[in-house]
């Protein structure tokens, strides 16, 4: 072979990752630094995701970039010539599914030796994840982070060509790249990042460091996205950040903040617009009132609480009290009568005490959350709890689990009961998982509704009238 690769070889370092400059963040085009090649005809990829709804946005756009070099996507992880796992390192069972795969994968790279393997996403920006699959997984061609999706084409080329293995993950605050083509999973709904990173570093949380720094995308090009996504026939948008609240906190030379972005999408021909995640430290009155105008902004608000205690939220760098969530939860309340609101919370955090725990208790009966993500502590390297002390047993932990979720799932419950009798609209996503004459949707307060209806309603928003509670989801029927 004549040409020369070039050898990647970056290891990813927790320590540079938790640096933050405040120098004005790159954007990079990605339409010129792209020239398609064909390079994949005749080839098939497969891509596994994990993690939250960033991860889902990203695998969009690898697709993109896989479809733009002429791969189509796979059937079966058998058949495929690539298969990626885009990871999540946010909890220690979220990567021992991820290692657990690889094993498993391992027989397919046996029976076909051109398989390419590749690893990608937030388990990559972690030292230790590298060095284990340098140490022991020595079947996986293909290492990047969430910082350089964009160099794909160039790392599978290398891979392919030179048979040399990539490993490249940036440790630095990151960019913004724009135009990557995307293949979306839904026809209807679509993810929109509104920024990118995460600068709260809450003491548990690795996600700052496999994000990189907070980087607000420009208003211009988050309005242009939403507005082809019309003209496609979108009808339902959620906006994507790790702290949605503070989206503008970045901008030089503007002062353009998230109540000013819902505003201007409140004009935008478009059904349904939605956002996750907000952080209750930056959630201001503006945007409950500009929530409160209703219209395409939809009242549903994930708004993760994390612990009830002021002791422990502290301890979290949390940066609010329980008194103050009580307030943005009691205005929201007020100016939003009709909102459902769900949390997150995280059970056992280091040194915290039976009391402590019952404060997380009396919080969620007090808010009337109509659900929750609640989860165990789990320790992550390079962060600061990892050092905290931890003598509560993991049993005693899973106990609280169990009585928390209790209380939430009665959550569940009332705030499905609401709608009994009432006519909600449901944006219909397709078949019922268990009964092909039913379809499945959500309504404006999130709420999963079955009903019975012709397919030709997927993608359709449908008048059904409720007419059975139960804890998980709404029975009803269409109505007109
Ligand atoms: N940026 C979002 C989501 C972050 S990850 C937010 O701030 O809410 C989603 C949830 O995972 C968090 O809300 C938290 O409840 C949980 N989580 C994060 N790190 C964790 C850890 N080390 N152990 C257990 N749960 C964790
Ligand atoms: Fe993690 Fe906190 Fe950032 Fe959410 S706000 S991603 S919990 S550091
Ligand atoms: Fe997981 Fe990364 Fe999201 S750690 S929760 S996939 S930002």
């Amino acid at each position: 072979m004549s040409k020369d690769y070039e050898k990647y070889f970056v290891k990813p370092s927790i320590r540079d990752a938790r640096k933050r400059k405040s120098q004005e963040t790159p954007v990079i085009d990605f339409s010129q630094h792209f020239n398609i090649k064909g390079f994949g005809k005749g080839k098939t990829y497969k891509i596994e995701t994990y993690g939250c709804q960033a991860n889902e946005a990203d695998t969009e756009k690898i697709k993109g970039i896989l479809e733009a070099l002429d791969f189509t996507e796979s059937e079966t992880l058998e058949y495929a010539d690539i298969i990626l796992l885009n990871t999540c390192a946010v909890r220690e069972n979220a990567e021992n599914r991820v290692f657990g795969e690889l094993g498993r994968l391992k027989q397919y790279k046996k029976n076909n030796p051109d398989l390419i393997l590749g690893v990608c996403g937030c388990m990559p920006q972690e030292e230790k994840v590298v060095d284990r699959i340098l140490k022991k997984i020595h079947y996986v061609d293909l290492v990047f982070g969430t910082h350089n999706i964009y160099k794909l084409p160039e790392y599978l080329e290398t891979v392919v060509l030179s048979k040399e293995r990539v490993i490249e993950v940036f440790s630095e605050e990151g960019s913004i790249v724009e135009n990557m083509p995307r293949i979306r999973e839904n026809t209807r709904k679509a993810w929109v990042n509104i920024m990118f990173g995460c600068d709260e570093f809450c003491t548990y949380c690795i996600v700052p460091y496999t994000r990189g720094k907070e980087r607000s995308r420009n208003k211009n090009d988050i309005i242009n996205e939403i507005n082809s996504l019309i003209e496609e026939g979108y009808k339902e948008v959620t906006l994507l950040g790790q702290n949605v609240n503070s989206y503008g906190r970045d901008f030089k030379n503007e002062d353009y903040k998230f109540a000013n972005l819902l505003r201007d999408l409140n004009k935008l021909p478009i059904e349904r617009i939605r956002f996750t995640t907000s952080h209750p430290k930056d959630f201001d009155l503006e945007t409950v009132k500009i929530l409160s105008q209703g219209g395409n902004l939809m009242p549903y608000i994930h708004l993760p609480v994390q612990s009830g205690s002021n002791e422990v939220l502290k301890r979290m760098n949390r940066k609010y009290t329980k008194e103050s969530y009580i307030e943005l939860v009691d205005n929201i309340y007020k100016y939003i009568p009709k909102v459902s609101l769900t949390t997150d919370i995280i059970v056992g955090f280091p040194g915290e005490t039976a009391e402590q725990f019952q404060e997380t208790i009396d919080l969620v009966e007090y808010c009337k959350f109509e659900g929750a993500f609640t989860f165990i502590y789990s320790k992550r390297a390079g962060t600061p709890a990892e050092h905290y002390e931890d003598n509560t047993p993991f049993e005693d932990k899973k106990q609280n689990l169990y009585k928390l979720n209790e209380i939430v799932n009665k959550g569940y419950l009332v705030g499905n009961k609401r709608f009994e009798g009432k006519t909600v609209k449901v944006l219909v996503d397709g078949l019922s998982k268990n009964n092909d004459e039913v379809l499945a949707g959500y309504t404006e307060n999130n709420k999963l509704v079955n009903f019975k209806g012709d397919k030709s309603l997927i993608g359709e928003i449908v008048k059904v009238e409720i007419t059975e509670a139960k804890t998980w989801f709404l029975k009803g029927k269409q109505i007109g």
